[in-house]
């Protein structure tokens, strides 16, 4: 015999939610949202959530909206301090290439496309990196006329987009590589920096005694037709909070050594003297299916 809604116990309420998304037209819709119910309703429960307590929650989910724009967008940085982007990452990635990690909010889709081995310094105070490399596949041949997507922060510790000093297009570009899968270009040498603190986001990891803090990086997409495009990182080795990065980008996949190097070709191209501070980073894509 049925039970009535009166008398059902209280698991029967799971049941019957999870249940309700079963008829979308897009199985993979109702895949997601049952469990996406099931787990919430399984946190619920074993937290014993008040309803002063999920009112608090829909109270910040509602200060991140009104703070969300299309320049700035909480939600998304809720998910990276809640680890979410970097576990979609992990449990998306393609076994064999390089890790992905968090495009985080500065990337922009105009970036100018530079001559391979440009000098994006411009005179800008910061050390200056020789930042080089390959673009190859899982068996380690090279990808001709891959295309790099690169941005970073300023020496001031800013991106363009937090500072009406820089030029929009400051230490950003794309480049595309030669035939056998090279790039090469001249930067300065990133620096950590704090999420945005000024919405609900930054309160709740103040409440929470948690950093704020992203150890320095370089970003980098990384793209070729016929390949699964990458969207990652790399984090100079000694940079203050590579331990303990708020939004969890590190991989030990993309920690990378500055190191000198004494070719003097290289230090003439740009103006330098020997030795320059360089990184060398192969990038390794996999094939789509
Ligand atoms: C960033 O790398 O720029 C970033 C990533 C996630 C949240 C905030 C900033
Ligand atoms: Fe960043």
């Amino acid at each position: 015999m049925q039970q009535s809604a009166q008398t059902r116990p209280q698991h029967a309420v799971t049941h019957d939610a999870m249940q309700s998304f079963s008829n979308a037209t897009d199985p993979r819709l109702a895949e997601v949202m049952g469990l996406l119910v099931k787990h919430l309703h399984a946190f619920v429960a074993e937290s014993n959530l008040t309803k002063a307590e999920w009112l608090k929650g829909l109270e910040f989910l509602t200060e991140a909206a009104k703070i969300t724009s299309d320049e700035r967008n909480e939600f998304s940085l809720f998910s990276d301090i809640m680890g979410i982007s970097s576990m979609v990452d992990v449990v998306s990635q393609p076994p064999g290439g390089t890790s992905s990690s968090v495009l985080g909010p500065f990337h922009n889709h105009d970036s100018h496309t530079q001559p391979n081995g440009c000098d994006l310094t411009q005179g800008q105070p910061g050390d200056r990196v020789w930042l080089h490399g390959r673009v190859l596949d899982i068996h380690q041949k090279p990808i001709p006329n891959a295309e790099i997507d690169f941005w970073q922060n300023a020496d001031n510790g800013l991106y363009p987009a937090q500072d009406p000093a820089q030029d929009p297009q400051n230490l950003r570009c794309k480049i595309s590589c030669d035939p056998n899968g090279s790039f090469s270009l001249l930067t300065i040498r990133p620096h950590p920096y704090t999420v945005p603190t000024d919405g609900p986001v930054g309160a709740l990891l103040a409440h929470s005694n948690r950093s704020i803090w992203r150890p320095s990086h370089f970003h980098i997409i990384v793209s070729a037709p016929g390949y699964v495009g990458l969207v990652t990182e790399l984090f100079p080795s000694g940079s203050d909070y590579i331990d303990n990065d708020t939004v969890f980008g590190v991989r030990p996949g993309l920690i990378v050594d500055i190191k000198p190097c004494h070719d003097e070709q290289v230090a003439q191209r740009y103006g330098l003297t020997t030795p320059v501070n360089e990184v060398n980073f192969d990038f390794c894509l996999v094939k789509k299916n």
